[in-house]
């Protein structure tokens, strides 16, 4: 009789035990964060990587009693590794989200993946309007080319810009960008003498500014992706365009804080329209800069870091909802119409579209304390991405 109670009492303290282990242990919430580290897209990757990282060490690495463990894969930016990546991510790591897409082909490549697998897929750097089409489950907090590219349209006929070239890389985010800038440039009166487009993989740009050289436009607007401004940059200057009176105008992907201070001097006064400059002057901006500079020696943050930053954010938050659940279904829902302050300033996920809504910035590259910013002059408050078709 004895010997069976203390049996019983022994299997009930086991059970006890087990129950309190499995609720201690509540399996990990895994966010399987591919990105571009080596390549092409590198800095991206050590951006978005660092981001998400300084995002954990701030707001700790346990939501709502689940653990949460970040799984970064470099894809080369090369879209068939991208997808081999969230295949196995989510079918081997069963991760609980998606995230980082360095370019949009990388994006595309995983739309279907999300889709079947219903797994959350937080897009933190492409940028390509229709990408949030492509899957329910994918949810952006970069930003659009069309949405910074409208701004710059309607600001240079205002500032003596009649005539214009266009180049951009020959992909997504470059036909965006040159069809939205040359739509409404053309719609403020302006002229489009030429649309240029270079390939995307080591960019010649000589001939191409060659032909920009012998049109002599008033200006030259310019796309290309993080990390391949400063060859344009060089180049735009080593070819005497600025000198032949030809002014420099672009989205902020040229100016890009990563890369910006190294450019020199033939940056200066250059006018781009971006969401985000490591300059902008709020105090959560400032805050966010500081921390990111001490946690990642001395590296100024760029549009990418923050696209990370706060998507991490988005991702927290949508779990908080769910009580730690998780479930595709319930993180997107969770994702949807988040509003919050980035440090790019005040934001919001568009429940209809997942896209993001943000201020679009007019800045000019000015030199303080012997390095380059990129100094914001105008704004536009909470521009909706135009591309979208519904
Ligand atoms: C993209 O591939 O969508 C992309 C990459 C880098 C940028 C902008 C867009 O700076």
């Amino acid at each position: 009789m004895h010997k069976r109670t203390l049996l019983q009492a022994t299997a009930f303290a086991a059970l006890l035990a087990t129950g309190t282990l499995a609720f201690a242990q509540a399996a990990p919430f895994k966010i399987g964060l591919i990105l571009p580290m080596t390549g092409q897209q590198a800095t991206t990757g050590r951006q978005i990587e660092a981001a998400a990282r300084l995002w954990m060490a701030q707001n700790g690495d346990t939501v709502a009693g689940r653990k949460v463990e970040l799984i970064v894969k470099d894809d080369t930016s090369l879209p068939d590794v991208t997808r081999r990546l969230a295949q196995e991510l989510v079918v081997n790591d069963k991760v609980d989200v998606l995230a980082g897409m360095g370019i949009t082909p990388s994006a595309m490549a995983v739309a279907p993946i999300a889709t079947q697998s219903k797994t959350p897929l937080v897009v933190m750097a492409a940028a390509t309007s229709s990408i949030t089409e492509a899957s329910p489950f994918i949810v952006r907090t970069s930003f659009t080319l069309p949405q910074v590219s409208v701004a710059l349209a309607d600001w240079a006929p205002k500032n003596g810009i009649k005539s214009v070239v266009t180049l951009v890389s020959d992909y997504g985010p470059g036909i965006d960008a040159e069809k939205y800038f040359a739509e409404r440039f053309q719609f403020n009166g302006g002229k489009i003498a030429d649309k240029l487009r270079v390939p995307l993989r080591n960019p010649d740009f000589a001939p191409f500014l060659q032909k920009v050289r012998d049109l002599k436009p008033d200006a030259l607007f310019v796309f290309v992706p993080s990390g391949a401004g400063a060859a344009v940059m060089k180049q735009f200057g080593e070819r005497g365009m600025d000198k032949a009176g030809i002014k420099l105008i672009a989205t902020g992907d040229v100016t890009d804080d990563d890369q910006l201070n190294d450019m020199g001097d033939v940056a200066l006064g250059v006018v781009t329209s971006h969401h985000y400059s490591a300059a902008h002057p709020s105090a959560a901006n400032k805050k966010f800069v500081e921390a990111f500079q001490k946690a990642n020696k001395n590296l100024r943050p760029n549009f990418m870091a923050v696209g990370g930053y706060d998507g991490m954010r988005v991702i927290y938050e949508a779990l908080k909802k769910t009580g730690g659940k998780g479930g595709g279904e319930a993180l997107v829902a969770g994702m949807k119409g988040q509003v919050f302050e980035s440090p790019r300033g005040p934001v919001f996920i568009d429940a209809q579209t997942r896209d993001i809504v943000q201020n679009v910035y007019l800045r000019k590259v000015e030199k303080k304390d012997g390095q380059l910013w990129n100094v914001e002059f105008d704004v536009l408050k909470d521009v909706k991405d135009p591309g979208k078709t519904k």
